[in-house]
């Protein structure tokens, strides 16, 4: 919506400049520079785009100041304890809570499409063994753009809904089967008769060689780790999603991007570092240690699960799995659990000390995430792939919103150029 203020500029030689002001639902108004180069000849400069808005989206608001995360205009922590993940993802994709014919067609729809062609598990075995599910993810969720290329016309919402479902359902057998590959395990077919959650846990898990039970009460921990990972406006991966999708690539090649992306330490891959991270500190005693190494500027070392770019509050995500981390070791008879000690007394103290409180450096949503998935018995290099899995829902929704976005163009960022101004070229036995 634009607003009637305006924002005027004057730069050097009396030259001014109105630019709109956008106004939107929730959260803070925006300029539209789109005028700026055109009126006068700059750009603007924001490395990491830490205030920009790169684009108009209804799905899924953060107040990083307060701490609120909606899907839709939902609490976070309400779809967490009172919905499902395939109803969330319903949500997310189409905008409203699923009736239930809706709902029901939308689960069948998921179903019937978790199967892989059966050519893809040669993929699998051109890795080593010992390969990271996300480098198999990466390469067998880019590989899906060669088996499903003739019928994807991206300006086709048939097309569209029939990919994005593939995705969706296919995640969970892609990811498990990486697992499997991992321990030199057969793969296990998905079962139409389980949910989604149960499904996956019933994929990495079971064995041709006996019947497999999977836990209700892990599939419901689960689905509600999948849920607080959905989506998260506009982080990294799904900004890289966006903008492979905004040349008109195949959305399996622009998740296969949002993997890559999401795989980094500094995003997705701290869930895994957070788990590492309290193994190595080992005790509550060696904690100020670690403290101190994270505020000293000379060591690289990062606490974790600390801070966020958008949170400077708790992340709402890590108290509902602060929570239940806590409910599912009790479940397992794991309360005592030595990294769930070490994580709470290092979120105490670190939140009691200045140089987290003055950069509002909170627990994030991965600081939690590992210990509950370790408890549960998924190993560590699998903690991201879960990540990615459940964030393929919101892929989806971003890139679907993008793709029927009209003021969307292809992505393509400016500089400040800051090389050599032009020069001649110089003969070999010119140069010095
Ligand atoms: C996810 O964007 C999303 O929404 C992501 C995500 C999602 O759902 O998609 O929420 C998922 O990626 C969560 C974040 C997971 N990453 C980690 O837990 C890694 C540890 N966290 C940091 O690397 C960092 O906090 C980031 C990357 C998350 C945010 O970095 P910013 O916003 O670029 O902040 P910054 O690096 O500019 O830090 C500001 C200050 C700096 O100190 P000063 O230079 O001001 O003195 O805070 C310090 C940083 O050194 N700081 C930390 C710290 N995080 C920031 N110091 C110690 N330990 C940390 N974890």
């Amino acid at each position: 919506m634009t607003s009637n203020a305006t924002v005027r500029l004057t730069l050097p030689g009396g030259v001014e400049v109105e630019l709109p002001i956008l106004e939107g639902t929730l959260g803070p108004k925006v300029v539209d520079i789109r005028r700026l180069y055109a009126a006068t000849g700059m750009f603007t400069y924001d490395p990491g785009y830490t205030a920009t808005a790169s684009c108009r989206s209804a799905i899924t608001y953060i107040d990083g100041e307060a701490g609120i995360l909606l899907y839709r205009g939902y609490r976070i922590e309400e779809l967490a304890t009172k919905s499902d993940f395939l109803e969330v993802a319903y949500l997310l994709l189409n905008g409203e809570l699923p009736t239930r014919q809706q709902k029901q067609q939308f689960v069948h729809d998921i179903t019937y499409h978790t199967m892989l062609h059966e050519q893809i598990q040669f993929l699998f075995r051109g890795f080593r063994r010992d390969a990271h599910p996300m480098a198999v993810m990466i390469a067998v969720v880019g590989a899906l753009s060669a088996f499903y290329h003739e019928d994807l016309d991206v300006e086709d919402a048939h097309h569209r809904l029939v990919a994005t479902h593939r995705m969706i359902a296919k995640m969970p057998t892609i990811a498990a089967w990486a697992y499997k590959y991992s321990i030199g395990h057969p793969f296990i077919y998905p079962r139409n008769d389980l949910e989604y959650a149960a499904n996956f846990l019933h994929m990495m898990f079971a064995t041709p060689c006996e019947p497999y039970r999977v836990d209700p009460v892990l599939a419901r921990a689960l689905d509600r780790i999948f849920i607080l990972h959905a989506d998260h406006e506009q982080n990294a991966s799904t900004s890289t999603v966006r903008l492979v999708g905004s040349t008109g690539a195949s959305p399996y090649a622009a998740v296969a991007a949002g993997i890559a992306s999401l795989w980094g330490p500094a995003h997705g891959g701290a869930n895994e570092a957070v788990v590492n991270m309290l193994e190595q500190i080992g005790s509550v005693e060696r904690i100020p240690e670690f403290i101190a190494r994270a505020k000293d500027k000379n060591d690289p070392f990062r606490l974790m699960g600390f801070g966020h770019r958008v949170y400077k509050n708790y992340d709402p995500r890590a108290a509902v799995l602060k929570q239940s981390a806590d409910e599912v070791l009790d479940l397992l008879g794991k309360k005592e659990n030595k990294k769930l000690q070490i994580a709470r007394e290092l979120e105490k103290i670190a939140l009691n000390d200045e140089y987290f409180q003055e950069r509002k450096l909170f627990p994030n949503v991965d600081f939690y995430s590992g210990i509950i998935l370790e408890a549960m018995g998924i190993p560590r290099h699998m903690f991201t792939a879960i990540f990615a899995l459940a964030r393929t829902v919101g892929w989806m929704a971003q890139w679907n919103e993008m793709i029927l976005d009209p003021e969307q163009k292809i992505g393509r960022p400016r500089q400040l150029y800051t090389g050599p101004a032009e020069r001649p070229f110089l003969p070999i036995d010119a140069r010095g």
